[in-house]
C-alpha cells in the first residue's frame, strides 16, 4: 500500500504555514511561565545547560521522527501508528504510543487551560492598572488572593476553555495562520522590550549568573529527569502533537531545516523568558524557587515601572495567552483527529466532548491551589503537581522514546530516505544513529538513574 499525499482533515497551504503553526505549538506557557519556574526551582544554570543538551541531543531527532511518521501516515497518531506496523508488518501494538499521547494531551490540557486562565485575568489587571508602582509585596498579595479564590480562577478557566473548544472546532488551519503572523514578531519584540527592562536592573548580571552558572553540586538525578522532561514539553514532543500536524505537511517540504527552525525558536523564547524573569527576581528581594506563580509576580513588578507600562503590561499577557492558545489547540489535536477519523463525527461536536472532559480534570488543579493545598497525591505531590509530573516527565519522554525507536527501526529505508529527501547510505546510519541510539538511549539513562536513585 501506498503512503497517501493528502490528509482528509486538510493540508497546510505551506511549508512555512507548518513552521508557524509548529512554532505556534511549541512557544506557550512552557517557555515563558514554566521554564522561569522550573529553573528557578532546580537552582539554574545547571539545570538550564542539561535542558538545552536534552533539546539538541534528544529533542531534535525525536521532533524529526514525529514529524516523519506523520507525514508517513497522513492520519491522527493513533491510525497513523497502526496504520504504518499494519503496512510494514510491525507489531499492531505500536499504536498504544498514539493512545498513550490522547491520555497524555487529555491530562496536560487540564492543567494548561487553567494557567492560561491566569494569564487572561492579568490582561484584565494589568488593563485595570492594577501594578502601577507596584511594590514586591502588593504583586505577591495580588497573586496569592488570585490563587486563594477558586471560583474566580474558574471563571478564567472557563473563558479560556470555551475559546479554544471554539478555534478547534473550525479546524486547525484556518484561523491559526492570522494568529500566528502577528503574535509572534509582536510577543518577541515584548520580550525584547522587558529584556531592556531586566538590563537596567542594578540585577541583571546575578540573574545572568543565576542561569549559565554551570554547578556540577546542583545536579541530581531529579534536575536531569525534569530538565528532559521540560524538553519534551516545550517542544510539544512525546504525545503526538508535531506527529498529528506533520501529517498535515505537504510532501515537498523538507524536515531536518524545518526542526531545526522551530527547536531553534523555542529556545529563544525560553531563554529571552529567563533572562527577563531572574533580574526582576533579584533586584526585588524575591525567591527564584516560588514555584508556578514566578511569572505572575516578576513580570507586573516590572511593567508597573515602566512608562505605559499598564498599556505594554496588557499587550504582554494577550499575547501570552495567545501563546497559549495556539499551543493547547496542538494539544487538542491528536485526540480530537481521532474521534473524527473513528466516528466520522463532525470537528464542533468532538471538541466540545474534548472541553469538556478536560475541564472537569481542570478543576482538580484549580483545587491544587486552594481547597485541595494541603491534599498530596503521592508524597508531597498537590493533584496538579502530581498530573504535570506524570504526564510531563514520565508519558511524554516514554512516548518520545518509543516514536524514535519506531521511526529509526520499524521504517524501511527507502521511506526514511523518501521522506528526508535524501537516498544515500550515509543517511540512513546517521539516522539510526541519531534516532535509533542516542536520542531513546538518552530517555533511558535518566529513566533509570531517576528509578534507582
Ligand atoms: N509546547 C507547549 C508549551 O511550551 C506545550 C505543549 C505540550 C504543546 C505538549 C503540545 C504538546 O507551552
Amino acid at each position: 500500500m501506498a503512503a497517501s499525499t493528502e490528509s482528509r482533515h486538510g493540508m497546510w497551504s505551506s511549508r512555512w504555514l507548518f513552521v508557524l503553526a509548529a512554532a505556534g505549538s511549541a512557544v506557550g506557557l512552557g517557555n515563558i511561565w514554566k521554564f522561569p519556574y522550573i529553573t528557578g526551582e532546580n537552582g539554574g544554570g545547571a539545570f538550564v545547560l542539561i535542558y538545552l543538551a536534552c533539546v539538541a541531543f534528544v529533542g531534535l531527532p525525536i521532533m524529526m521522527a514525529e514529524v516523519l511518521l506523520g507525514r508517513e501516515g497522513r492520519q491522527s497518531p493513533i491510525n497513523t501508528m497502526r496504520t504504518l506496523a499494519q503496512r510494514y508488518n510491525r507489531n499492531p501494538l505500536w499504536v498504544l504510543i498514539g493512545w498513550m499521547g490522547v491520555l497524555a494531551g487529555f491530562l496536560i490540557l487540564s492543567y494548561y487551560v487553567v494557567i492560561a486562565g491566569w494569564a487572561l485575568y492579568y490582561v484584565s489587571e494589568m488593563a485595570n492598572g492594577a501594578f502601577y508602582q507596584a511594590s514586591p509585596e502588593t504583586a505577591s498579595a495580588t497573586f496569592s488572593r488570585f490563587q486563594a479564590d477558586p471560583l474566580q480562577m474558574i471563571l478564567w478557566q472557563t473563558l479560556f476553555m470555551a475559546a479554544t473548544v471554539f478555534i478547534i472546532s473550525k479546524g486547525v488551519i484556518k484561523g491559526l495562520e492570522r494568529a500566528i503572523r502577528w503574535f509572534m514578531p509582536l510577543l518577541f519584540l515584548l520580550l525584547l522590550l522587558l529584556l531592556g527592562y531586566a538590563f537596567t536592573t542594578e540585577s541583571f548580571a546575578e540573574g545572568a549568573q543565576f542561569m549559565f552558572a554551570f554547578n556540577w553540586e546542583d545536579v541530581t538525578s531529579r534536575t536531569v529527569l525534569i530538565a528532559m522532561g521540560q524538553a519534551f514539553f516545550t517542544l510539544s514532543l512525546g504525545m503526538g502533537a508535531i506527529m498529528a500536524y506533520g501529517a498535515y505537511l505537504p510532501a515537498s517540504a523538507s524536515i531536518g531545516s524545518t526542526v531545526f527552525f522551530i527547536a531553534g525558536l523555542d529556545t529563544l523564547v525560553a531563554v529571552a523568558a529567563g533572562l527577563a524573569i531572574f533580574p526582576i527576581v533579584f533586584a526585588n528581594g524575591l525567591e527564584p524557587s516560588q514555584g508556578p506563580g514566578l511569572m505572575f509576580v516578576t513580570l507586573p513588578l516590572a511593567f508597573g515601572q515602566m512608562p505605559l507600562g499598564a498599556l505594554f503590561g496588557t499587550l504582554f499577557f494577550v499575547l501570552v495567552s495567545f501563546a497559549a492558545i495556539t499551543s493547547a489547540i496542538s494539544i487538542s489535536e491528536p485526540a480530537l483527529a481521532y474521534l473524527v477519523e473513528e466516528y466520522n463525527a463532525k470537528r464542533g461536536r468532538v471538541a466540545i466532548s474534548l472541553g469538556v472532559i478536560a475541564w472537569i480534570l481542570g478543576i482538580g488543579t484549580v483545587l491544587s491551589f486552594n481547597v485541595w493545598a494541603d491534599v498530596h497525591i503521592v508524597g508531597s505531590l498537590t493533584f496538579f503537581d502530581f498530573v504535570d509530573y506524570v504526564s510531563q516527565n514520565v508519558m511524554l519522554p516514554l512516548g518520545g522514546m518509543l516514536i524514535s525507536l519506531f521511526a529509526a527501526w520499524g521504517l524501511p529505508r527507502t521511506v526514511i530516505g523518501e521522506q528526508l529527501g535524501i537516498q544515500s547510505g550515509w543517511v540512513n546510519v546517521i539516522w539510526k544513529l541519531l534516532c535509533g541510539v542516542i536520542a531513546p538511549l538518552g530517555v533511558l539513562i535518566v529513566f533509570i538513574s531517576t528509578i534507582l536513585s
